[in-house]
């Protein structure tokens, strides 16, 4: 395959940050996708509709004219999020999700739910306006291994969120575990998950190949082998469950190669590109389009994108570093090659 065209994509779990970091980074999505689901781990975070409103308003501002994008906003949960806030994000044309994320589990997740018990009023509320919930899916207890986080979450939280609230629509964000795949093929159209590029191209060894690489740690952390040629065959042979989000997450370099370096991967500059290296692995691009532009936006109940988008069978390196608003962001893959080019 020498050159694919496909629907225009969008990016269905993003991180922006926040004023010159954000206006570094916006125009690299923008450039490449017509909306991302913007995520809200701000500090501090986007609790309310007035915020999120705001944040969309700063990110609109920072696009150049060139490109015609829309940020899908979302709200964080918290113990105390309001079940009036969760109406008015339903009613609300520019809110979309809401997330959870498990209290210390990432990246600005300290002010996040405590207990899932904290919030049964709002994933209710959640089900009956259907405002989906988005969920950062790893246990946090001290006592469980990084690398079965995901596992547990599934069998202690999951499973529990998905019996109390059958049509409530969830999105399990950056799966990276065959037991995550299986899980989302075992439920109804309800249940759908977003897969990072990066989670497609590496494994935990790419962590520690010829020393400790601090900028493939993300997290969910990378996981085994078997695990990403799972989400390899999710992606490419189980049309509409899964979609893409790229999870594009900077962090300025001296804060990832530090002594407590920061989790998340920059991919934002060629995240198209990096999914079709992926697919292209996969050896089977009958569900690319699929994954990257129909299913997202099938689950969100938004129209697909119009405009289609080509990419060439046409190598290109990755720049060493990238600028980060007075800072240097370090890319995805920096330094080496990626086999798709994006528009020419
Ligand atoms: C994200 C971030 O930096 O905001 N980090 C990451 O490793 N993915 C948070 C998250 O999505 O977990
Ligand atoms: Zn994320």
């Amino acid at each position: 395959m020498q050159e694919i065209t496909l629907i225009r994509p969008d990016d269905w779990h993003l991180h922006l940050r926040d004023h010159d970091q954000m206006k570094a980074v916006v125009n690299d999505t923008a450039a490449q996708f017509a909306r991302a689901i913007i995520m809200p781990n701000l500090v501090p975070p986007i609790t309310s509709c007035k915020q999120a409103l705001n944040y969309r308003q700063r990110i609109l501002s920072a696009i150049d004219s060139s490109h015609d994008f829309e940020p899908l906003m979302t709200l964080y949960l918290t113990d105390s999020m309001s079940i009036d806030e969760i109406k008015s994000a339903a009613e609300s044309q520019y809110i979309h999700a809401a997330k959870l994320y498990p209290a210390g589990a990432t990246t600005n997740s300290d002010a996040g739910v405590t207990h899932i018990d904290k919030i049964q009023h709002v994933l209710e509320a959640m089900q009956k306006y259907d405002l989906p919930l988005l969920v950062h899916g790893e246990a946090t207890a001290d006592n469980i291994d990084i690398f079965d986080r995901e596992k547990v979450f599934i069998d202690r939280t999951l499973t529990k969120i998905r019996q109390q609230y059958p049509e409530l629509r969830i999105v399990f964000e950056h799966i990276t575990t065959s037991d995550a795949v299986d899980y989302v093929i075992s439920q109804n159209s309800k249940t759908a998950a977003t897969i990072t590029a990066h989670h497609l191209l590496i494994n935990r060894n790419d962590l520690f190949k010829g020393g400790m690489n601090p900028h493939n740690y993300c997290l969910p952390v990378v996981k085994r082998e078997l695990h990403r040629v799972a989400l390899l065959k999710a992606a490419s042979q189980h049309p509409g469950k899964f979609f893409a989000g790229t999870d594009s997450a900077p962090h300025a370099q001296n804060a990832k190669e530090s002594a407590c370096g920061c989790a998340g991967i920059y991919s934002a500059f060629a995240a198209i590109e990096l999914y079709a290296e992926a697919f292209e692995q996969a050896g089977d691009f009958s569900n690319f389009e699929i994954f990257m532009s129909l299913a997202g936006p099938e689950f969100y109940g938004l129209p697909a994108n119009k405009e289609n988008i080509t990419l060439t069978k046409q190598s290109w390196t990755v720049p060493d570093s990238l600028t980060f608003a007075e800072q240097t962001l370090i890319p995805f893959k920096a330094g080496q090659t990626i086999s798709w080019t994006l528009g020419k």
